[in-house]
């Protein structure tokens, strides 16, 4: 077979399977067998492929059928402008995160001018897309990244490696803030929102490839947030020190409201912005806390 009847015939295999993007996905399929940009794939529409790069073509495409997230076929994905390895062991890093990136950078910068180094804590790292984007973009911060799951932490670690950040960004296996060794300046955190009844109406590359420990947040969704705020209020609040500290939170659509009445409970001192992503959809929740020895 050559390239371009591949190419259609792999389109049309996707679309009819009800695959969003078929020739988007096609292209990223072929590319990846062939080793070829996608502007390579027009080029050379009359390249015939071997017959190990057909069948590899052919596994390829029946796992997509199988609804695997195209990621995890892959092996990478993109965030933040920068290339991650993923697996099943770790939810695929959205776009909409990248939001809570921005946010936690530009605290970063304003707290790193005023001559401190910055400690920045990513509670749930998963692969740890956003503890290595921020390591990447703040180069003087200390970066701690936790999360319950220890073979997320294993996808993280090989992040690490592969952008040179292992000595600055510490992975910590626990529930939550409780194994952070120091108080930091900046808590982010992407912990799972999804809501019980939300559940069905998952896609199958979501709701059967990727973690339910990444996803699930409980009958609202909000039940690692509310988690965390105890535990904030707790030993770690002991552990605010005497610079003021922040919270970046990302939430799901349309829990905006219930949050930040969450916050309100726990921590009546705070200041409370709602930030909006592109789409105009609540997404990231930042919270100031001065330490209440300020008052
Ligand atoms: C929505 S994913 C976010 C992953 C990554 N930060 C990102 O934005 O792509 C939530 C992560 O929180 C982790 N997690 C769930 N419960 C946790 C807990 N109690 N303590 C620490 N991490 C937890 C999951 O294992 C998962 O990696």
């Amino acid at each position: 077979m050559i390239l371009g009847e591949a190419l259609q015939s792999v389109t049309q295999t996707l679309r009819r399977a009800r695959i969003a993007d078929a020739s988007v996905e096609a292209e990223v399929l072929l590319g990846h067998v062939l080793g070829m940009s996608k502007t390579g794939l027009y080029t050379e529409p009359e390249r015939s492929l071997t017959s190990a790069e057909s069948e590899r073509l052919r596994n390829l495409v029946r796992r997509r059928l199988d609804r695997e997230p195209t990621a995890y076929i892959l092996g990478h994905c993109e965030f933040y402008g920068i290339d991650f390895y993923i697996d099943s062991r770790a939810l695929i890093p959205r776009p909409e995160t990248e939001l809570l990136v921005e946010e936690a950078v530009d605290l970063g910068q304003r707290i790193s001018h005023q001559g401190v180094q910055t400690a920045i804590a990513d509670v749930g790292t998963g692969c740890g897309a956003v503890a290595i984007s921020l390591a990447l973009a703040l180069p003087q911060a200390r970066i701690y990244a936790t999360d319950i799951s220890p073979s997320a932490l294993q996808v993280a670690e090989v992040n690490c490696c592969r952008h040179g950040v292992s000595g600055r960004v510490e992975l910590l296996q626990g529930n939550l803030l409780e194994p952070l060794p120091q108080a930091v300046d900046v808590i982010v955190a992407n912990l799972p929102y999804v809501k019980d009844c939300e559940f069905v109406d998952l896609s199958p590359e979501i709701r059967e490839y990727e973690p339910t420990l990444a996803l699930a947040g409980g009958r609202d969704g909000l039940d690692k947030i509310r988690e965390m705020f105890d535990q904030m209020g707790g030993k770690w609040g002991a552990h605010l020190g005497e610079r003021p500290a922040y919270l970046l939170l990302e939430i799901g659509q349309g829990q905006g409201e219930i949050v930040t009445s969450l916050v309100n409970d726990h921590f009546w001192w705070a200041s409370i912005e709602l930030i909006s992503d592109l789409g105009g959809i609540e997404r990231v929740v930042k919270v100031g806390l001065r330490p209440q020895s300020q008052f």
